[in-house]
């Protein structure tokens, strides 16, 4: 039987994951910080999800998660999914909360895949997955941290994807748009294309599965992000000045 353990696993697109692969027989462990959303949302699958309350900024603490998971279980697939979004709507950066964001958005995801490999190396087999965003194409109004972590998230899995290849290990990165979660409920501004989490979740479980290097979506907005990364500079900074884009407060 194979096994999965995702990051960030109680709410939101990781809990929608998690309910996928409990759904597909998968041996599933899951953390966050906090063990009341896990009961909630698992409150009729509690028996056939390991749930582990760790907070993804701590090494050690996720370290030992993942060992206890993969020692008595396995491990197959790690799916780095925790994170937090931007919730600062003023264009002077909150330095408290854009380095809180680092360490989880960021380290989080080097944390999980460094206790992961620790069990796949040996075996050279298994598969990374990290959650990043189509906020890491361009820098985003009021999202500086945010956008920066997701780059930064794309291009360290674009390049261990080169380098752990040799080793049997597959990585994906995932991108998507906007999916409607509690992260998401904070936001004010237009969510263009906003997509079901249930309905994303199902999308992604099928790019893992294929083994995808990276999977954006939805289409049509990973297309235009991606389009829009590749205009000038100075033309990026004059589209952002139209009102509709450029939602965050003076
Ligand atoms: N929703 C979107 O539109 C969207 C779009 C692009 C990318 N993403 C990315 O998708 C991922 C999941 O987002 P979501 O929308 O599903 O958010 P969510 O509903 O807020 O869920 C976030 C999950 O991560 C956990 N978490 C947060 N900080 C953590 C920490 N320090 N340690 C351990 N667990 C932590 C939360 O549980 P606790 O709070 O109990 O710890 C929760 O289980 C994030 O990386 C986000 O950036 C989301």
């Amino acid at each position: 039987m194979k096994s999965v353990f995702i990051t960030g696993g109680t709410t939101g697109i990781g809990m929608e994951l998690a309910k996928i692969y409990i759904h597909m027989g998968w041996k599933v462990g899951v953390c966050g910080r906090e063990k009341t959303k896990f009961l909630e949302n698992f409150a009729t699958d509690q028996d056939k999800v390991s749930f582990y309350q760790v907070d993804v900024s701590n090494r050690d603490q996720l370290k030992a998660a993942v060992h206890e998971f993969s020692h008595s279980i396995g491990l197959d697939l790690m799916i780095a999914n925790a994170g937090i979004g931007y919730k600062y709507k003023t264009k002077i950066p909150d330095f408290e909360y854009s380095y809180k964001m680092v360490n989880i958005n960021l380290l989080g995801v080097m944390y999980a895949f460094e206790a992961a490999l620790d069990h796949m190396i040996p075996r050279s087999k298994g598969q990374l997955v990290a959650m990043s965003s189509i906020a890491g194409y361009n820098g985003l109004p009021g999202a500086s941290a945010y956008s920066a972590t997701k780059a930064a998230v794309t291009k360290y899995c674009e390049s261990l994807t080169l380098d752990l290849r040799p080793f049997g290990i597959y990585v994906t990165t995932i991108c998507p748009g906007f999916v409607d979660t509690p992260l998401t409920k904070q936001n004010s501004h237009p969510m263009p294309f906003i997509m079901p989490a249930d309905r994303a979740a199902q999308k992604m479980v099928k790019a893992i599965t294929k083994k995808k290097m990276i999977f954006a979506t939805p289409f049509l907005m990973a297309t235009a992000v991606r389009l829009i990364s590749m205009l000038p500079r100075t033309w990026y900074r004059f589209i952002m000045t139209i009102k509709i884009f450029n939602y965050s407060k003076d």
